[in-house]
Parts: C-alpha cells; sequence; structure tokens
C-alpha cells in the first residue's frame, strides 16, 4: 500500500472534501501523518485571505526538500481553484492541480503528471464518495456545494461556483452509512445551509433546510445534529422554532454577521441591516435557553469609519456571542471591495480587531462565571491521559478526570470549573 500525506487549511468544507479525497484513494494509499515518507503529498488550500495564500508556497517548499525522491505533489482546494495551473509554473515539481468543486476528479489527476482540474462549473452533487472514516463519533455530511451569495468581499464563488444541493436521498444515505459506521453525531455542511433546496442539478421534490433537517433527525441513531453556516438572511421563524423544539439538534449556531453597520452590510451585500440581525439573536436567544451562539466579524472593511466600528462594537455588547471568529479584511482578486476606494490602514483595522477581540474576552469571562453549578448532558466522544472530554450540546468543550467507561455515551456532569473556552465538571448523580 502506498502512503499519502494530507495537509488541511481552512473551513469545515475543506476538512470535508480532504476526508472524501481519502475516502477516494483508500484501496490505494493509507493515510500517514509524516511528510517525509509519504508517496503522495497534497495540500488542500485555502484562499479566503491572503495569508495562506502566501504560505502555501513556503509551505510547498519546505514540504518537497523533506519528502522523498519520487513523491506526488498535489495542491487542491480553494488556491488550487483560484490559481490554477499558475501553481505548477511557480513550483514545477507541483504533479496537479485539483479545484475545490472538482474533488471527484482526484483518481484520474492522482496519474496525471501536470493536469489541473478546476472548473467551477463542474457539477459533483450527483457523485457518493467512498466511505469515508469516522472519527470522535462524528461525521460530516455536504448538504449543497458552491455558493450563490455575492458578498463583496467573498472570493469562495470564484473557487466553489455557483450553488447546487445535493439531493435529498444521497444526504440520508450518507447518514444512514455513518450511523452504520459509529457516528452519533452529524454536521450537515454548506457555503449557505439555509439556502438548502433552492436549485438542484436534476428534477426534485420541493424541500427547504428546515424539511432537511426534519428528515435528518428522523433516522434511528442519530443523536446530534449540527450545521454551518446559516445565512442570518435566510432565518425564518420557522427554521427558529425548529431549531429550538427539535432535540437533536445541538443548540448551538453559527450566525455570521461580519459587521454591525447597515452602511457595510450593504455595501458588503449581505442583504440585511444590523436590526434584522439583532432580531434575528434575540429570536433564538429567546426560543432557546442557554444557547450558544458564534459569530464572524470582519474589521477594516473599505469605508469602515470610527462610527461603522461603534456600531459592530455594539452588536458585540447586545449580541454576547458565545464565539467570535474575527479577521482584518483583506482584499481579494475576483472580489468587488477590492476595488473600492478607501481602504482602511492595516493600523487603523489591527486596532479596531485588538479592541474587539480584548472586549470580547471579558465577555467570555463573564459568560464563562455563570456556567459554574450549572448540569449538561454531556456527550462524550475523546480521550487524553486520564480524562474525558466532551461537548454539551451548546458546544461548550468540558473535561472530566478517569471514568473513560462513559467514552460514546452522554451523561450529566455538573460544572465545577470554568474558563472561556473550557469547563471542567463531575457526573453528577441525583441524591434524592
Ligand atoms: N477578508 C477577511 N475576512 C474574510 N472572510 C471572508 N472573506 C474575507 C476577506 N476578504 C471571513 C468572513 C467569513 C469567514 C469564513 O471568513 O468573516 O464568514
Ligand atoms: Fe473554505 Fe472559503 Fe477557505 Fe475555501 S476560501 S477553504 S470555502 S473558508
Amino acid at each position: 500500500m502506498k502512503k499519502i500525506y494530507i495537509e488541511t487549511f481552512g473551513c469545515a468544507m475543506n476538512h470535508k472534501d480532504s476526508e472524501n479525497i481519502l475516502a477516494e484513494l483508500k484501496g490505494e494509499y493509507s493515510q500517514i501523518e509524516d511528510s517525509s515518507s509519504a508517496d503522495l503529498i497534497i495540500i488542500n488550500t485555502c484562499s479566503v485571505r491572503e495569508r495562506p495564500v502566501h504560505k502555501l508556497f513556503s509551505e510547498l517548499g519546505g514540504l518537497k526538500k523533506r519528502a522523498k525522491d519520487g513523491v506526488k505533489i498535489g495542491v487542491a482546494g480553494c488556491t488550487a481553484s483560484h490559481l490554477g495551473k499558475d501553481i505548477i509554473k511557480r513550483a514545477p515539481y507541483v504533479d496537479f492541480v485539483l479545484g475545490a468543486r472538482n474533488i471527484s476528479k482526484i483518481k484520474e489527476v492522482v496519474n496525471k503528471k501536470g493536469a489541473v482540474e478546476i472548473d467551477i462549473g463542474f457539477d459533483d452533487s450527483l457523485y457518493s464518495f467512498g466511505k469515508g472514516e469516522v472519527s470522535n463519533f462524528r461525521k460530516l455530511i455536504n448538504i449543497s456545494i458552491g455558493c450563490d451569495k455575492k458578498c463583496t468581499f467573498c472570493i469562495v464563488p470564484h473557487t466553489r461556483g455557483t450553488e447546487l444541493s445535493i439531493p435529498l436521498n444521497l444526504i440520508l444515505d450518507e447518514v444512514k452509512k455513518g450511523v452504520e459506521n459509529g457516528a452519533k453525531e452529524f454536521l450537515l455542511l454548506g457555503q449557505n445551509v439555509n439556502n438548502y433546496g433552492r436549485r438542484f442539478s436534476s428534477e426534485h421534490q420541493k424541500i427547504d433546510f428546515t424539511k432537511l433537517l426534519r428528515e435528518v433527525s428522523k433516522i434511528d441513531g442519530v443523536e446530534r445534529i449540527r450545521f454551518t453556516s446559516p445565512h442570518p438572511l435566510h432565518m425564518d421563524d420557522e427554521f427558529i422554532s425548529e431549531f429550538a423544539s427539535n432535540p437533536k439538534i445541538a443548540k448551538s449556531i453559527h450566525i455570521p454577521a461580519q459587521s454591525g453597520s447597515t452602511k457595510l452590510l450593504k455595501e458588503m451585500k449581505r442583504g440585511y441591516t444590523k436590526e434584522w440581525f439583532l432580531n434575528r439573536i434575540e429570536k433564538v436567544r429567546n426560543s432557546v435557553k442557554d444557547v450558544s451562539i458564534s459569530t464572524d466579524i470582519i474589521v477594516g472593511f473599505p469605508n469602515e469609519t470610527d462610527e461603522d466600528f461603534a456600531e459592530t462594537m455594539d452588536i458585540l455588547e447586545k449580541a454576547r456571542f458565545e464565539q467570535l471568529f474575527s479577521f482584518k479584511y483583506s482584499p481579494r482578486p475576483l472580489t468587488e471591495a477590492e476595488n473600492f476606494e478607501n481602504q482602511v490602514s492595516d493600523e487603523v483595522a489591527s486596532e479596531r480587531l485588538k479592541k474587539l477581540q480584548s472586549r470580547h474576552l471579558e465577555i467570555l469571562e463573564e459568560i464563562a462565571e455563570t456556567r459554574l453549578g450549572k448540569i449538561y448532558d454531556v456527550f462524550f466522544d475523546d480521550k487524553r491521559d486520564d480524562c474525558l472530554i466532551g461537548r454539551n450540546s451548546e458546544g461548550l468543550i468540558i473535561k472530566i478526570k478517569g471514568n473513560s467507561e462513559f467514552l460514546g455515551t452522554t451523561q450529566k456532569v455538573i460544572i465545577t470549573e470554568s474558563n472561556r473556552t473550557l469547563a471542567k465538571g463531575q457526573i453528577f448523580i441525583k441524591t434524592d
């Protein structure tokens, strides 16, 4: 058996693509963690910000230097889609380039020196990938590919193409296969999950994301369902009510704000206002006790004034996100905003990012304190040293000492220590 080393950057989608690559090559290659003895090295790249793209070439150079003679090297993912054959021009030892929309062609390109497959119009929404591994009882399931939004900062529509939903029967088959292989938690993936059902590549019954959630939750053996990412614009009341009432849906949700300024949201073409965003947050918080909400925020978008940034600080205060992913705006090729005037200086953007992040850390401290003494249902999916590690429905990581017999089960845990990112506790035993 030959050996494959794969390195993955970027989002959950990319991790799923890497899993699919491994599944497709399973009979021929087994995965290893040491690149220097690999017969095949693949870097699965992200292009959402400029830094990972720069990193690609230095990473490639390093891997090539340490690799054994005769190694094959492939570049996959979003930067592959975006730079195509220029990757081989710049790094001639690269054997093939496989775009994020072309993962199902892995078996073809792997034996074709110089292959470049980056067609973003390619349709692999009907393709059934080989059986992937289930790790830590969790299975990632693609529900759509591509993205139809035209957010002016985002390169993804140009690397993953237009949006296509994956047919319901294929999704349910994948979930059932996952259950058979020991998965209990399912993470439904798409660039814009709650747009599910808008377009299929072939005739399909009418369906939307809320109905899909119901169908997945009906499958025996599915214990927890998570999904990422929904778009705030498509978060209707029916969806929020399903999210709140379906006991299999984990009570953590990623709702990417991007900015708190309605003016900037318009320039970003997000399709909603600050008020709509806060209204959705309020509705979710009021419908789901102890829900955990995460978000993405970009600072330093072109034209962002101090007043606009104050609006972003204001949504942080009001929404009190349990998790924040925050970024300095990075101009990306092929996007509209790249050509906007009034780009914000790096210095100002850094200052704003620091301010946002440090206020968020304070909020997290406040939230952490409120968890002491609370009792949660924790699903234990990992074991390290003498500890079991699990998550509650809200996604909080919780550690307990010993009790390894609880691995793969859900237990009631009382929180005894809590900080910003982690809580410790003990199995809760009712004494009355
Ligand atoms: N600059 C900075 N952050 C970006 N993101 C997407 N494009 C850019 C960009 N050009 C962020 C958004 C998105 C997350 C995945 O990455 O916040 O939600
Ligand atoms: Fe994922 Fe977007 Fe990065 Fe592509 S560009 S890997 S879709 S985050």
